[in-house]
């Protein structure tokens, strides 16, 4: 009797961003002396308005009541990069069943407002983006005295966690700009290390799900102001080495884009809502995205089956799915269903 193909158990992600947590409490003026005086006017005309911790603490607990394995934060958890924001940041990641383990952290531009801003991020959420012990990369000299540097020049990054059939690799393009820009950048030996990461042959059979702040692709990365400086030289990495899914977060918008991998791949590259954003612009109100990771034993490594997006409804404090936007599902999604 011919025996039909087995699939692995779906693992379910969710993907989360741009929460922008605000917390004034403690705050001195002169914790908003130079450049914070502009994120301060900005925040106390717009952001304090429009960024709700409340949706958070409803996507907690609708992360809580389901079945998600795993969660992955892609950065701008803070608004002015504060030690108190990173601390109320902290304080309600911690409400996250799933714990540091299982939950995923990496920074944004807004995480990097200062300098002390990526100090502060690895002080309040190194157990969320902590790397597989046989994936730790000593820090060099410079890092251990300063205790921090920016992006394209911290050796913590690419970061690689493995849950389940997936390989989370973790990026950092936070970088403190000049005023009025949001760019990013990856450096070059942070490429050289991805681009190692994603060959590695302990990956051979992973889903390889690539998470970043900043947009790779479309408009948004070429953007001079606020975009990926080094987006070419990432789209060369994946080209070159492939990769299973990017993720971003950065334009608080459902962006979905796509790379060109090795031998005629397509990279699916989805960008998501703010998490906590609700004012008068439906389609940019608060939501996550959850994908559905599923293999067979005969293929090589595991694909998005489907993604849908849960969406905040202020009125009753929940999240819903959004119906706007129906699951997207693949053959082999069908075939899965089919199967077992
Ligand atoms: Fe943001
Ligand atoms: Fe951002």
């Amino acid at each position: 009797m011919t025996r039909k193909p087995c699939y692995l158990k779906a693992m379910r992600i969710a993907h989360c961003s741009d929460l922008h947590l605000l917390s004034l409490q403690g705050a001195r003026i002169l914790d908003f002396a130079n450049k914070r005086w502009i994120g301060r006017l900005n925040l106390l005309t717009n952001r304090g308005r429009h960024y709700h911790t409340s949706a958070f603490e409803a996507m907690v607990a609708d992360f809580n009541a389901s079945d998600v394995d795993h969660v992955i934060c892609t950065g701008d958890v803070t608004n002015l990069a504060l030690e108190q924001e990173f601390r109320f940041a902290r304080t309600l990641f911690d409400q996250i069943e799933l714990g540091p383990h299982r939950v995923t952290v990496i920074p944004g531009n807004h995480d990097a407002y200062i300098a002390k801003g990526n100090q502060y991020f690895t002080q309040y959420f190194a157990d969320y983006f902590k790397a597989d012990a046989e994936w730790e990369r000593p820090a060099d000299e410079t890092s251990a005295r300063s205790g921090h540097r920016a992006a394209p020049d911290d050796p913590t990054w690419p970061v690689v966690r493995i849950r389940g059939n997936v390989a989370l690799i973790g990026l950092s393009t936070s970088m403190q700009t000049p005023w009025f820009t949001a760019y990013g950048r990856l450096g070059t030996a942070q490429l050289d290390r991805l681009r190692a990461v994603l060959a590695d042959r302990r990956l051979a059979s992973c889903l390889r799900l690539v998470a970043i702040h900043h947009p790779p692709v479309g408009k948004s990365a070429h953007n001079k102001i606020r975009g990926l400086r080094d987006f070419a030289a990432f789209a060369r990495v994946i080209a070159e080495s492939g990769a299973e899914l990017v993720i971003h977060g950065h334009e608080h918008r459902d962006l979905r884009g796509e790379l060109p991998g090795p031998n005629g791949d397509i990279v699916p590259v989805l960008g998501v809502q703010s998490g906590t954003y609700e004012a008068n612009r439906p389609e940019r109100t608060a939501r996550y995205r959850i994908f559905e990771i599923a293999g067979s034993a005969d293929e090589k490594r595991p694909g998005v089956v489907a993604h849908r997006l849960r969406r905040w409804n202020s009125v009753d404090g929940q999240f819903v799915d959004d119906l706007a936007e129906p699951s997207k599902v693949t053959p082999q999604a069908r075939i899965t269903a089919e199967n077992c």
